[in-house]
């Protein structure tokens, strides 16, 4: 079973894909009527489903979390959160206040899921490439983990500074008991910052998913002059 890879500092909960409204928002049921498929309904309204039931357990009451322009989730409160699905699984991490939280992605990936080998040039550097595609399986499980960690690790900054960063703009070098590592090429605070960042994730193989999760707090960042906070 997908745990909650931050069981300290958030609240997290993953639920199967379904057709159930309950749990969901009027007001996002209403929006996700504007989905054209009722796979993409049952996706959205189920990883609402599980936003509510982790805001819930920390406190919160029940809101709509609408939909921002670039797709991302409206959290209201300042609360910092975010929420993945496949076709089959839904999954929401939301960061308890007060612990200075400040970014946090999460990324599921359905090892059922076929993706096509020729997209790997685009999401993958030729270092990346050297260490996750070591023999001839086209599509490798540590290439997957990396693929999802980049979504993870876009998830978690984008939505801070709307600052864009491409599958080129991280590498993941590192993948290794439950842990990820990614250098950071582009600052995501700053686009003047030329330094890589580092960071360090969370990676769960389980239910036939790959969850990958980023948390971002202050402190590493404090060094970077001329970012604004
Ligand atoms: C946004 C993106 C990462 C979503 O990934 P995905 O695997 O397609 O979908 P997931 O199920 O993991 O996540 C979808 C959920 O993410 C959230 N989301 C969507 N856009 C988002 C954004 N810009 N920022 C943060 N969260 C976002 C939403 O809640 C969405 O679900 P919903 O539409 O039902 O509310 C992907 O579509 C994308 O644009 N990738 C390109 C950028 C990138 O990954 N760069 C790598 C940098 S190292």
């Amino acid at each position: 079973m997908l745990e909650n890879p931050y069981l300290d500092q958030c609240a997290f909960r993953v639920e199967k894909v379904s057709d159930s409204t309950k749990g969901a928002h009027p007001l996002e049921i209403r929006l996700s009527a504007n989905f054209s498929s009722p796979a993409r309904i049952r996706e959205f309204l189920s990883g609402r489903r599980c936003a509510h039931a982790a805001l819930s357990s920390l406190g919160y009451p029940m809101f709509a979390i609408l939909r921002q322009k670039d797709r991302s989730p409206a959290w209201p409160f300042n609360i910092i959160g975010d929420i993945s699905h496949s076709s089959e699984l839904a999954c929401a991490i939301i960061a308890r206040p007060h612990l200075g939280i400040r970014g946090l992605g999460v990324d599921l990936l359905s090892l059922s899921r076929k993706i096509n080998p020729g997209v790997i040039p685009k999401i993958l550097s030729e270092q990346e490439r050297d260490l996750w595609l070591p023999g001839k399986d086209p599509f490798p499980l540590n290439a997957k983990i990396a693929f999802s960690a980049k979504e993870a690790i876009f998830k978690c900054f984008y939505p801070l500074n709307k600052i864009y960063l491409d599958f080129m703009d991280a590498e993941i070098l590192f993948i290794k008991d439950g842990i990820f590592k990614a250098k950071i090429l582009k600052n995501p605070f700053n686009q003047n910052e030329s330094r890589p960042l580092e960071a360090q994730g969370k990676v769960q193989i389980e239910q036939d998913h790959i969850l990958t999760a980023l948390l971002w707090k202050d402190e590493p960042w404090t060094d970077i002059k001329g970012d604004g906070f």
